[in-house]
């Protein structure tokens, strides 16, 4: 029970990486708030695991819009009392030729997968402060360092974005007790994934040195250790889960 009594917030909660990130932190001893755009589908993730006895809550969100945020927060404040543990999850691609790329393409884009993880933190960080406790996790990508295997040109300026929001947050809210972290998945098996990985999983798996894909667990896993009390004094770091496809 390694988040015994800690309440987390997971944002796209509602399937693959961000479903597994929430039952693997309620099995841990969590109460999680899963919030999702999707909200039909994270009531059902959340009724089924309570139904097992776990505390989850679903909370519909559009992290790119502030007053959604706003109401996110509270929510989970008005629930729970406290918030521990942010995982700042939500994200979404736009595959397209790069020269058919719009700038409202980049707006949406950039808005849900790196304002909204600054929206998220904006909303939850001065409880956090007042407590003097904090663990957030930022998914950010291994196309960051590749430049992208099938994710697009918006999405991997994104996915660096969020590395910079990671450091700067991890230096502003460090003497606040606050841990900032990164993740940056490779291809891992998720709805997001299905459009291509399927065609170029033998492709990608010549190129990972564990000869496998990435599962949700994985990154749970991930996830879990940087949330915990383990991981007190690690901050500002990008943690590369990826089976070895790009290294440092
Ligand atoms: P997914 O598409 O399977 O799930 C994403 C969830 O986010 C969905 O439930 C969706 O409804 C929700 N969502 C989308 N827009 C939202 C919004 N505006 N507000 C609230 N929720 C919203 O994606 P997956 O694969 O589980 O990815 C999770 C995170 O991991 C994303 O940030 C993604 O960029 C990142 N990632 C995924 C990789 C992969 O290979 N699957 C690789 C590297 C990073």
């Amino acid at each position: 029970m390694r988040l015994k009594d800690r309440v987390a917030v997971v944002t796209g909660a509602a399937q693959g990486i961000g479903e597994a990130v929430v039952r693997r932190f309620a099995g841990e001893g969590a109460k999680v708030l899963a919030c999702d755009l999707n909200l039909p589908l994270v009531t059902s993730l959340s009724t089924g695991l309570s139904g097992e006895g776990y505390v989850v809550h679903p909370c519909g969100v559009d992290v790119s819009r502030s007053e959604s945020v706003q109401l996110m927060a509270k929510t989970a404040l008005d629930l729970f009392g406290q918030v521990d543990i942010l995982v700042n999850n939500a994200g979404i691609s736009l595959r397209k030729p790069f020269l058919e790329y719009t700038e409202e393409d980049w707006d949406r884009m950039l808005s849900v997968d790196l304002k909204g993880e600054f929206l998220c933190i904006r909303m939850l960080v001065e409880h956090m402060m007042e407590r003097k406790y904090g663990r957030i996790v930022n998914l950010s990508s291994s196309a960051w360092r590749s430049g992208g295997y099938a994710a697009g040109i918006p999405y991997t300026a994104a996915k660096a974005g969020v590395i910079g929001l990671t450091r700067s947050f991890a230096k502003t809210l460090g003497p606040y007790g606050i841990t900032v972290n990164a993740i940056a998945p490779g291809p891992t098996v998720t709805p997001l994934t299905k459009p291509w990985l399927p065609a170029r999983e033998k492709e990608m798996i010549e190129q990972i040195p564990l000869c496998r894909l990435g599962q949700p667990m994985d990154i749970a896993n991930a996830a879990l250790f940087l949330a915990s009390d383990e991981a007190s004094y690690i901050t500002g770091v990008c943690l590369d889960v990826n089976g070895g496809i790009v290294m440092g």
